[in-house]
């Protein structure tokens, strides 16, 4: 058995100690697998060696290690409700030496000391400035992976089912406010502490479009078809999603990310 195939092992044994029939469980191990595969063919396709997909993999399948934890201990994947899960998951890793459950045989031999920076920054509004090349470039494939997948998370699964908490806590309604507006002009993410409605919410996940590092990420996000999801106004059935307000600050979106893109979604 090679290390990729005992690490999938190791890291199924350890979501299994947590409740499998939980949705927020049961997505949370999907989504790792399909982020763990995207960073290898990420990491193939902007031309790294194959150790190095094998070490990208390795990344993903480790970077929502601390989602177990955080909904056993707050029943939500909501961070500004709970705990800020890359920092929990590094922490359980490299502070309470769960990564000893993995194996790095044949990975390279920086690999484990780059995996502490790449999985507490995956989920960070940007990158240091300070971060070496390497690490950058690992971390950025994470990134796009994980993003890649969340396009997905959120068009196909339920709020409730894939956050935990109710939809109690955010506005039902309204238009985005300028300040998010500004993000979408800017082509940048909405920072956290901007978003106050649903709406804004479902612009800040488009806006991750912005951030996509490299081509394979936005063309593969483009083929999954999921943000077009996103960005669409009316249901399968026709009906409209928004009120009018809305409706046309998602076109914006969408040309602005077209633009950022310089292609049609
Ligand atoms: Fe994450």
């Amino acid at each position: 058995m090679n290390s990729r195939e005992q690490n999938e092992r190791a890291f199924l044994r350890y979501a299994e100690q947590y409740d499998a029939k939980n949705v927020l469980i049961f997505h949370k191990i999907k989504h790792t697998l399909r982020v763990a595969d995207l960073s290898a063919r990420y990491a193939e396709a902007i031309g790294l060696p194959g150790e190095d997909a094998a070490c990208a993999w390795f990344y993903g399948l480790l970077h929502d290690i601390g989602r177990f934890e955080q909904a056993r201990r707050y029943g939500t994947f909501v961070d500004s409700q709970s705990v800020d899960h890359a920092e929990l998951g590094a922490d359980l890793l490299f502070g309470d030496g769960l990564i000893g459950q993995f194996s790095a045989e044949d990975l390279p031999a920086d690999c484990l000391a780059m995996a502490e920076p790449v999985i507490r920054l995956h989920n960070k509004l940007s990158l240091p400035e300070t971060l070496d090349e390497r690490t950058r470039r690992f971390a950025e494939i994470l990134r796009d992976a994980d993003k890649t997948d969340i396009f997905r998370v959120v068009a196909s699964i339920p709020f409730e089912d894939r956050i935990g908490s109710s939809r109690a806590s955010f506005a039902e309604t309204g238009e985005a406010s300028a300040e998010v507006m500004a993000c979408v002009a800017e082509h940048r993410c909405v920072p956290r502490a901007i978003r106050h409605s649903r709406f804004e919410g479902h612009i800040s996940h488009c806006c991750m479009a912005f951030e996509l590092v490299f081509e394979i990420s936005r063309r593969t996000v483009k083929e999954e078809g999921w943000l077009r999801l996103l960005l669409a106004e009316t249901d399968p059935a026709g009906h409209p999603i928004w009120s009018e307000g809305e409706a046309e600050q998602l076109r914006t979106v969408r040309t602005e990310i077209e633009k950022a893109w310089g292609v049609t979604l």
